[in-house]
């Protein structure tokens, strides 16, 4: 389906936000869920590209959704190249959404995997739950949105590897710190929901499984159809191969198998 392209706006040297309408005909999406965008009619690349909403809103009668995506290769170069005004094709939204139930919220993202996160920071506010947030990159101009999340109140620690913004040293390290400061009683309350590269991912199952936390990770696995058709996104889970585009993006971190 042909959006209009609302927005598209250059946030550091590889990273954009794009504002497009959402029209009446799709479902609303949820946070945790994605859409299938294709920017060419050429073969190359053949298929779409999924990327998570970012955010969404309604004014009056129209409705918009944001994507954040990172410039990597030939769908998200044009992306970077729609004006406002011009349209692309989407497709969506698809997949699982993160949990909204839960009285403590704690968002860990990695990069580009902030990009869901913020959608579910501010659902998670709107429903007045408790939460914070941890973003980290490996440099300050791939952490995105720190300013934009606490602006809608979620507060919000940063961490970079080189140390150029917040804390030196990984995302993950701020969610050990903050895990291991607070009682048993306090934990059981607690839902981590994550998205970023896959060894972030393991980091946080991890200390999710160490400290008896409940963690739920959006994966970025590599997708061709993404509608559950070519099988191409297979997820190894506890109980066998589950599909990442249909059964996920979004999985409990104690269902997965590493
Ligand atoms: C559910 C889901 C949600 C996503 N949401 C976002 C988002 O909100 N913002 C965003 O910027 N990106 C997101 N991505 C990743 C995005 O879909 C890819 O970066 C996409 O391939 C970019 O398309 P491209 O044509 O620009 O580059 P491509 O040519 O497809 O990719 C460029 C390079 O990145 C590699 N690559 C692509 N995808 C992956 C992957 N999943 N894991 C490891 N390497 C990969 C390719 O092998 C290639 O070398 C998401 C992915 C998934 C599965
Ligand atoms: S991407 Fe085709 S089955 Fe998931």
């Amino acid at each position: 389906m042909k959006v209009r392209v609302e927005e598209n706006r250059r946030l550091s040297a590889d990273f954009q936000r794009m504002r497009v309408e959402w029209p009446g005909a799709l479902p609303e999406p949820l946070p945790g869920q994605f859409v299938m965008v294709r920017t060419r009619s050429s073969t190359d690349p053949l298929w779409r590209r999924p990327f998570g909403v970012h955010d969404f809103s309604r004014r009056g009668g129209s409705a918009s959704a944001a994507l954040l995506y990172q410039v990597v290769g030939p769908t998200t170069r044009d992306l970077a190249a729609t004006a406002a005004g011009e349209s692309i094709d989407l497709l969506g939204p698809f997949g699982s959404g993160f949990d909204l139930r839960g009285k403590e919220h704690w968002l860990v993202a990695g990069g580009r995997g902030v990009a869901p996160l913020f959608f579910l920071a501010r659902r998670l506010i709107e429903g007045v739950r408790s939460l914070r947030a941890m973003i980290g990159g490996c440099t300050e101009s791939h952490v995105m949105q720190v300013e934009e999340l606490r602006e809608i109140g979620c507060p919000t620690e940063v961490a970079t590897e080189d140390g150029s913004l917040g804390r030196r040293g990984m995302v993950t390290d701020l969610l050990a710190g903050g895990l291991e400061g607070i009682s048993d009683e306090r934990r059981k309350d607690i839902v981590v929901s994550a998205c970023g590269p896959e060894g972030m991912l393991r980091r946080v199952s991890g200390l999710a499984s160490a400290y008896a936390v409940a963690a739920r990770l959006s994966l970025d696995t590599l997708m061709a159809c993404g509608q559950g058709y070519c099988q191409g996104c297979t997820v190894k889970t506890r109980s066998g191969y589950s599909l990442c585009c249909r059964e996920g993006p979004v999985f409990d971190a104690e269902v997965l198998s590493w």
